[in-house]
């Protein structure tokens, strides 16, 4: 095998704050939106919580050595909003952020690079009180604590994710109503939509005048459309731009794609988009994109007036019911390669859930080392066609609260027994740390 990936290429491992920290009522953090909705009836796997999670909160130590055991050049993780404003603005809690603050510390002496998301789903409740996504004052709380975030950090994190997928923000917490808040309104979704994508780009603003210096992304969940029947290539193109374009554009090219816009408008009033947020957008530049990609798309004609009808997924399938489909990746890696060539792109989450078995002390979760193996194919096969593919980060390091499924799905190259909160690496994950020896060219 060659050595394909740049010298500089990140490998690393994603969780985020809900899903591993526990700690909920600790050093001052208040609910946040995830808190109440897993608390509530009937909305998560067997009533499951992120009370305790991988309690990630008293064990980084662990974590932050096993990264290092692993080889892994970079860790990604995301900061509860709740932690640093428990009422979502105000006066900053010093003991949240600390915990921060000792985590990167602890990651820079293992010289691990530190890769930061600022929103990964868990809204202050007190902001949820008052609105929440749909409220425009929510966007800008979310710049001011971004910038306050990044002010505490200066010299020691670089790199800064806005919003992680914010279309599965505004379709599962307010189409399905699957995630928090919960709620069904197709008016309500678009309007978060929008107010996601003007959130960040405020926040960029924010974090720019206070530090020229840090990068900054976001992370979009992309999946390529693919037609189920050559004749319904239309149907692929329009159901991409309403689920894919839409959000690339907004990030990359500060606009929304006119033909969405044309859509929508046909349907409800666009008020919504307010003037300031669209100048503020067109305003914004990108350091680089973040993309979490899981699985392809298969579309075939249907009655909405939006999106088309999602044809089955195709075997072979993760424990998620996701199908296998490593292609897919170097799809969406080449159209993003194309129609937005000068921005560098890192996968800020790849992975795959397996009915992982402990036996006695090993998980030989071969799938998962399959599947590992088929998608960085595809980025070696990507950086051969000169995309600027600059990282690769597994979801996730640990098994952890897997939202509506809780912890009946298991992400994690690491295992972890929920119940003493022991961790023990997978076959997978000695596999990827054999991978990065083979390929890293990293000093
Ligand atoms: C995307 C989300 O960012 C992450 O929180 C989630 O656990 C994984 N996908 C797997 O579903």
């Amino acid at each position: 095998m060659g050595q394909r990936f740049p010298s500089a290429f990140l490998f690393g491992a994603a969780t985020a704050a809900y899903q591993v920290e526990g700690a909920v009522s600790e050093d001052g953090r208040k609910p946040s939106i995830w808190d109440v909705f897993a608390h509530s009836q009937g909305k998560t796997f067997q009533g499951h919580t992120g009370d305790k999670a991988c309690d990630q909160y008293h064990r980084y130590h662990e974590d932050v050595r096993l990264l290092k055991e692993l080889g892994l050049h970079s860790y990604r993780f995301s900061i509860s909003w709740p932690r640093i404003f428990p009422e979502g603005k105000g006066k900053l809690n010093s003991k949240g952020m600390d915990y921060y603050r000792r985590l990167v510390e602890e990651l820079l002496r293992h010289e691990i690079t530190p890769l930061v998301t600022l929103y990964h789903w868990d809204l202050p409740y007190a902001l949820e009180n008052q609105g929440g996504w749909l409220q425009r004052d929510t966007m800008f709380y979310f710049a001011e604590y971004a910038q306050q975030v990044v002010r505490e950090f200066a010299g020691t994190v670089h790199r800064f994710l806005t919003i992680n997928e914010p279309s599965v923000v505004a379709y599962e917490g307010y189409l399905t109503g699957n995630h928090a808040p919960g709620h069904s309104d197709l008016l309500e979704t678009v309007t978060v939509a929008h107010h996601l994508m003007a959130a960040h780009a405020y926040a960029v603003e924010a974090i720019r005048a206070v530090n020229r210096t840090v990068d900054i992304g976001i992370a979009l969940n992309l999946s390529p459309v693919y037609p189920s029947d050559p004749e319904e290539q239309a149907t692929a193109i329009t159901h991409d731009r309403v689920i894919n374009q839409f959000f690339l554009d907004a990030a990359c090219k500060g606009r929304y794609p006119k033909e969405v816009l044309d859509v929508y408008g046909s349907v409800f009033d666009l008020s919504f988009l307010n003037a300031a947020d669209l100048q503020t957008m067109a305003r914004q530049q990108l350091n680089f994109l973040g993309v979490n990609y899981y699985f392809p798309t298969v579309v075939t004609a249907g009655l909405h007036p939006l999106l088309a009808d999602v044809v089955p997924p195709r075997e072979p399938l993760t424990d998620m019911g996701w199908s296998i489909d490593p292609n897919g990746l170097y799809d969406i890696l080449m159209r993003i390669h194309k129609e937005y060539p000068l921005i560098p792109i890192y996968i800020t989450e790849n992975g795959a859930a397996f009915a992982d078995q402990l036996d006695g002390e090993k998980v030989n979760d071969t799938q998962r080392i399959a599947f590992l193996q088929g998608h960085l194919q595809m980025c070696e096969r990507a950086l051969e066609q000169g995309v600027d593919l600059r990282g690769y980060y597994v979801w996730s390091l640990l098994d952890n609260f897997e939202w509506g499924f809780g912890y009946s799905k298991r992400f994690g190259i690491v295992y972890v027994d929920f119940a003493t909160m022991r961790r023990i690496p997978k076959a997978s994950a000695y596999w990827l740390r054999d991978f990065i020896v083979a390929h890293s060219t990293r000093e």
